[in-house]
């Protein structure tokens, strides 16, 4: 079963191997199905390909830097021709939720500034409506149990009930992000409405960002059993 989904994560990376040109600036995503995208670009540059990448979280710039691709912060670059990101669960309408690996913030920005957004997963991943995976929500680290309560009170409000939870890592201690702010993930019935929510969720003082997004991906790259799938706008 697990290598089944390895090998489905490493045919959506291989498809996505079929947007990248030679001279690109990349951006990386972060996550195990990133991960399988990584190494296939450093094949390529084994190759003689040439690319400058912009890493999305501090996991992926020193695995990316292990392997020999070349990192460079985004002012350096400003634009990005292409990012190739995971995600964590998705919609018919291209509509996901990310940051399962707590890399939300850095994700949507450099999405935010890339021509391309292509995302790489595999069927499970796919919803009918979002909500299956815990909403990840960054906020800074002043009063989180305030800002869980206005999320709370918030999504309550909007008609969607909600458990959350403060991200802890597997010792106890509360997960920090590369940012250094706090995670909540927020078990929710289901979204109905993901832009309105989005929306509502950035209002909240104390949110940095939340991992909703919202209309950005251009492509998302569908590993099935047999077949490889490719949603476009
Ligand atoms: C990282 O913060 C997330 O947005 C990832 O993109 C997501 O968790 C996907 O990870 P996998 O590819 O490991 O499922």
């Amino acid at each position: 079963m697990e290598s089944n989904i390895k090998s489905k994560k490493f045919r959506a990376a291989n498809l996505a191997m079929q947007f990248i040109e030679d001279g690109m600036c990349i951006g990386l995503g972060t996550g195990s199905t990133a991960n399988e995208f990584i190494l296939l670009l450093s094949l390529a540059i084994n190759n003689g390909m040439n690319f400058k990448c912009v890493a999305t979280s501090k996991k992926t710039e020193d695995y990316a830097s292990s392997l020999g691709i070349p990192i460079f912060e985004l002012d350096e670059i400003k634009a990005l021709d292409i990012t190739i990101d995971g995600a964590d669960e998705f919609d018919e309408k291209m509509n996901l939720i990310k940051g399962g690996g707590g890399a939300l913030l850095r994700e949507k920005i450099v999405a935010s500034v890339s021509k391309h957004y292509v995302i790489i997963t595999d069927d499970s991943k796919k919803s009918i409506n979002l909500g299956t995976f815990p909403l990840p929500i960054e906020i800074i680290r002043f009063s989180p149990k305030t800002t869980m309560l206005k999320i709370k009170l918030l999504l309550l409000d909007a008609g969607i009930n909600v458990d959350i939870k403060l991200r802890k890592n597997d010792n106890g201690s509360v997960f920090t992000s590369d940012g250094g702010n706090f995670i909540v993930d927020c078990a929710c019935d289901f979204i109905k409405d993901p832009a309105g929510i989005e929306s509502l969720i950035r209002s909240v003082n104390g949110v940095v960002e939340n991992g909703l997004f919202i209309g950005m991906a251009d492509k998302i790259v569908v590993a099935n059993e047999n077949v490889i799938e490719i949603i476009e706008k």
